[in-house]
């Protein structure tokens, strides 16, 4: 912002300002006096020097950029669209793995019939289907736009495989098959820089408040607000990403009205803004929607509308996104870090799909998270989620992200894979009884926050 409409902006709401300062006057001043319980009289040197030197232990100046966003698409969908829906997901993870060096001579499934047998191919493709022999090995149907192909496999790669994964195959050709040596999956490269901000700034993760719900812990959210507004910590802190199910919502299944302590959807909302309204507005705020907000269940889910939130796009520093979403934050000082955020409904469908998932991640999501960062994919599966086919595949994870936050499972986890701080935020919901049926154990009252300059990942207990 410039000089001279930051001077308009002050003496509009009332303020004098020195024409010896009015040069000087930069966006973070205004952000800080705009913070101020009242404006100031006069604007002069001296108001100045104490403004700036309270600015020196807090985190003033911040920036975030959106980078993939699903702001909404056409509801009707015919069987063309999810035609070019997965022709793009190969596409796009094609893309990926042709820079891999195992794949540098990938051929289409229809240069094939050009081999003979026992030479060395390999293919890029969509899996089709995939059923064991009595052998214990893996017969795989691989397909990319020019055709179909048959692969064997052995047994633990096939039990990893899933359907409609994009992968490559390096092998020998057989009599119509290819023996597989090698599975490539897309990945995320072994080694990058780890991009760091010049100063320490703290991201905090949030997710499942189920606002709404009679396990909600309405005083774990009362404590994080005041240790937002009161603390020395949340002094540093730059950006707040809550990854969805912000309210429990009505009607998600049977039997939801009796877990209820608000039944009208709107006024469950009106408790996450003002929890929201509490936070300094300093502070960038993220918010995703989740399976239980009130927006379509397809993924990719557009952001929580405006007549459902009104408070929150009123405030120039809450950023309502889709599920996924990508953003870029703090890139006024340097290189941007890059925060891929997905609330995780497509998890409860991919965790059971493959045994050792199924005996870990539940209780830890980050080897779900591995999962999908080496598939490159965020629901791999057809049906994993609800999908709705829009023009590209949102799911897709095109780029490497510095950060990558989920939620949806209630369990708290945080780990790193290849540089990447993986964080499966909390929930601020108590044990549900449909958990207690389940044997899922959730992890209630706990936060991450990623520090930006070191990348260390802290947790807070409130
Ligand atoms: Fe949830
Ligand atoms: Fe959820």
């Amino acid at each position: 912002m410039e000089a001279r409409a930051i001077v308009k902006e002050l003496t509009e709401s009332g303020c004098l300002v020195k024409p010896e300062v009015a040069e000087s006057l930069s966006g973070t001043d205004l952000k800080q006096i705009r913070r101020l319980p009242a404006t100031p009289l006069v604007v002069n040197e001296t108001f100045l020097e104490r403004l700036r030197d309270h600015e020196e232990d807090i985190v003033t100046e911040t920036s975030l950029e959106v980078e993939k966003h699903f702001a909404g698409g056409m509801e009707e969908k015919d069987v063309e669209d999810f035609v070019a829906y997965f022709n793009d997901r190969i596409t796009r993870i094609r893309e990926i793995l042709r820079n891999r060096r195992e794949l540098e001579n990938a051929m289409s499934i229809a240069r094939l019939e050009e081999y003979g047998e026992k030479e060395d191919v390999s293919v890029i493709g969509m899996v089709r289907d995939k059923y064991k022999t009595s052998s214990g090995r893996w017969i795989v149907y691989l397909e990319d736009s020019t055709g179909e192909t048959k692969i064997l496999l052995d047994e633990e790669d096939g039990e990893w495989l899933l359907e409609d994964e994009v992968i490559g195959i390096s092998g020998v050709t057989g009599d119509d098959i290819i023996f597989a040596n090698e599975i490539v999956r897309p990945d995320l490269p072994i080694t990058r820089d780890v991009t760091t901000t010049d100063e320490e700034v703290y991201a905090v993760f949030l997710s499942d408040i189920h606002y709404g719900s009679i396990d909600t812990l309405d005083d774990y959210m009362d404590r994080l607000a005041e240790w937002f507004t009161t603390s020395e910590e949340a002094k540093r802190v730059g950006y707040l990403f809550v990854v969805g199910d912000m309210v429990e919502g009505v009607g998600n299944y049977p039997g939801q009205r009796e877990e209820l302590e608000v039944e009208d959807i709107y006024k469950q909302y009106e408790r996450f803004e003002e929890f929201v309204e509490e936070i300094p507005d300093r502070i960038e705020i993220v918010v995703i929607p989740g399976n239980h907000d009130f927006v379509r269940l397809a993924e990719p889910q557009p952001p929580i509308p405006e007549d459902v939130a009104p408070r929150l796009y009123d405030r120039d520093n809450v950023h309502m996104l889709s599920n996924p979403a990508t953003v870029l934050i703090h890139g006024h000082a340097g290189d941007p870090i890059r925060v891929l955020l997905y609330h995780g409904y497509s998890m409860d469908g991919h965790i059971d799909e493959i045994k050792e998932l199924r005996e870990k991640a539940y209780d830890e999501p980050h080897h779900a998270m591995v999962d999908y960062l080496r598939r490159r994919h965020l629901a791999p599966m057809y049906g994993s989620n609800l999908l709705a086919p829009e023009d590209r595949d949102y799911m897709v994870i095109d780029e490497v992200p510095d950060i990558f936050a989920i939620g949806h499972s209630h369990a708290f986890d945080v780990a790193n894979y290849k540089g990447v701080n993986l964080i499966s935020a909390g929930t601020m919901q108590a044990q549900t009884d449909f958990q207690k049926r389940m044997g899922h154990e959730p992890d209630p009252g706990e936060i991450a926050m990623v520090n930006l300059q070191t990348r260390d990942t802290t947790v807070k207990e409130l």
